[in-house]
């Protein structure tokens, strides 16, 4: 599967979260404060709350309803009660074009 458009980099907000779906998987996109894009999980792992709803703080994103925060370069939370990460899906900056590879998730340690 290839990366695909899901918006343009003109419709997100510094440091709020947006919800997209790529192939069925739904996926919190977020621009940080310094401009960079990540794609991760929106479900969180410790509920069935959408991640896009919370709260991004630096290069977390906290979950609204028990104040996990997930790491938006690793997926993992970053405090309880959730324990699981989320995934991280490879994002794409072309022009004003941002795409995502919901088949990618990256590892990183
Ligand atoms: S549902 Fe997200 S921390 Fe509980």
């Amino acid at each position: 599967m290839t990366a695909q458009r899901v918006c343009a980099l003109s419709d997100l907000v510094q440091d709020e979260a947006r919800r997209v779906e790529v192939d069925g998987v739904a996926i919190a996109l977020v621009l940080d404060s310094s401009g960079e894009v990540h794609a991760i999980g929106d479900v969180c792992t410790h509920g069935d709350i959408s991640l896009s709803e919370g709260f991004v703080d630096g290069e977390s994103l906290e979950c609204w309803a028990h104040g996990s925060a997930f790491s938006l370069r690793t997926g993992k939370p970053l405090n309880l009660p959730a324990y699981e990460p989320v995934p991280v899906f490879a994002v794409t900056v072309d022009g004003d074009d941002v795409l995502v590879d919901a088949t990618v998730t990256l590892e990183v340690n």
